[in-house]
């Protein structure tokens, strides 16, 4: 893919469908009794993932490509069957974590592995704690890797209280998971609150979960029903367009129906303190998954400071928020931020060779990189390392830059964003 400097942005469009909330709309139905109704649900290779290994294990799931409504005809706690052959997670780290805690509350035994990437993520945050349930869940290779084998509990699942030292939805959730199929009440303590979509959706379909500062607690067997749910668009995937038609003069973009949950909306706090005219319009459904219109307005942007409880609310949108500080007034600093070393790549690392490679001043750190912004970006040859958040955030790179951005192997958006291109060239991006 090559990206050439854009004239301006404009349009009013929509993003698809919350990948985390897609996601667990599949995993939670097929628990509960009856069926779910998905709408907007994000087509992504990750949660086609999802589908798949559900449909493996006995679900039956109405999904055909290119229709975003998906009916999840549920069996309940226990209607799980075991799947031939080993379940394939593909690039999903939300897919193989969630499902490990669902997995070892099975009666059947089950492997689970994924594409090079999941390979190499840490696992052992959800099999120390999953294990402490009394769990038979291990590496095969060792290490806390993937391939990972669960075995049906000997004893049985125990509810725990767990304190976990990063703040991760998915180790949360795999725990919350497994605490349904417990003998007593689970919760999970995080040091910062992570995005809450599990407590949210789990507590809608009738379980019987309630949260306290950073911690959550859920009590086993619930009889989960089927709900209707209405995915909002992914905040995650609208950060490259909130950044591109903040960054390219003369843009003007609403994009419609983006979800703000607070334990996602950090990175619309940290633009509005570094001066972006944003406007959210229209917002409703604040009782539960919150959703507005974002109106983004071509603004000149100063530096930030951003660490601490900010983080798990935009840990995604940290790639893109680089590139913005390249272009801010003053220098970036961003800390507390180790968990991007384990993403689909080493963010810290990839962002910081490629956006040197541009031109930019950047430093990484222990714990996130330090960005002196001013620093004009030439088009270089980038490589994505197929993690789609760092593609598309190059691509937004490549709009601001001299020359050309040549994206390599550009088409791993697939995972979160299949059309990312195609909406980036509706607003003008490559006119
Ligand atoms: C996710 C949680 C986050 C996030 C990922 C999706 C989820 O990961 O980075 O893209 O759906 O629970 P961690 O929980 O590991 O921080």
């Amino acid at each position: 893919m090559i990206v050439t400097r854009a004239k301006s942005l404009k349009g009013s469009f929509q993003v698809p469908g919350d990948k985390s909330i897609s996601h667990r709309s599949v995993m939670f139905g097929a628990l509960s009794m009856g069926t779910t109704e998905v709408t907007n649900f994000l087509e992504g290779a990750d949660c086609l993932s999802t589908i798949s290994c559900f449909r493996r294990m006995g679900i039956h799931i109405d999904y055909t490509p290119g229709n975003s409504t998906v009916l999840v005809r549920g069996k309940g706690l226990y209607g799980l069957t075991r799947p031939e052959g080993m379940l394939d997670v593909g690039n999903s780290g939300t897919t193989m974590r969630l499902m490990s805690g669902i997995l070892c509350g099975q009666t059947f035994q089950t492997q689970l592995t994924g594409d090079s990437s999941i390979q190499k993520r840490p696992m052992g945050r959800v099999i120390d704690p999953l294990t402490q349930m009394g769990a038979d869940i291990k590496s095969l290779p060792g290490g806390g890797l993937a391939p990972l084998t669960v075995t049906p509990a000997k004893e049985g699942l125990h509810g725990i209280h767990y304190i976990s030292k990063v703040a991760s939805a998915q180790v949360k959730s795999a725990i919350l998971l497994a605490g349904l199929y417990a003998d007593s009440p689970t919760s999970v303590t995080e040091p910062y609150v992570s995005r809450n979509h599990t407590e949210i959706m789990l507590k809608r379909m009738g379980a019987d979960v309630s949260v306290s500062n950073t911690t959550a607690i859920i009590a086993p067997d619930a009889r989960l029903t089927g709900d209707r749910i209405e995915v909002p668009g992914d905040i995650s995937s609208a950060a490259y367009f909130i950044a591109a038609g903040l960054l390219v003069p003369g843009s003007e973009i609403l994009i419609k129906n983006v979800g703000i949950n607070p334990t996602r909306d950090g990175i619309l706090r940290v633009l509005k303190a570094m001066g972006a005219s944003l406007e959210i319009l229209n917002i409703r459904n604040t009782d539960s998954e919150a959703a507005g219109d974002i109106l983004v307005r071509h603004s000149n942007l100063k530096a930030a400071e951003i660490g601490g409880d900010l983080i798990p609310t935009l840990i995604d949108e940290i790639p893109v928020i680089a590139v913005m500080a390249c272009f801010a007034e003053g220098t970036t600093v961003i800390c507390d931020a180790a968990e991007l070393k384990v993403k689909e790549s080493n963010r810290i690392d990839v962002m910081v060779k490629n956006l040197s490679s541009m031109g930019a001043d950047i430093t990484a750190t222990e714990d996130g990189m330090i960005i002196r912004g001013g620093k004009p970006l030439r088009g270089t040859l980038i490589d994505s390392m197929e993690d789609h958040r760092i593609a598309m955030s190059f691509a937004v790179a490549g709009l601001l830059s001299d020359g050309e951005t040549t994206i390599q192997n550009a088409s791993c958006v697939n995972i979160s964003y299949p059309g990312f291109y195609q909406d980036l060239d509706r607003l003008g991006a490559f006119k």
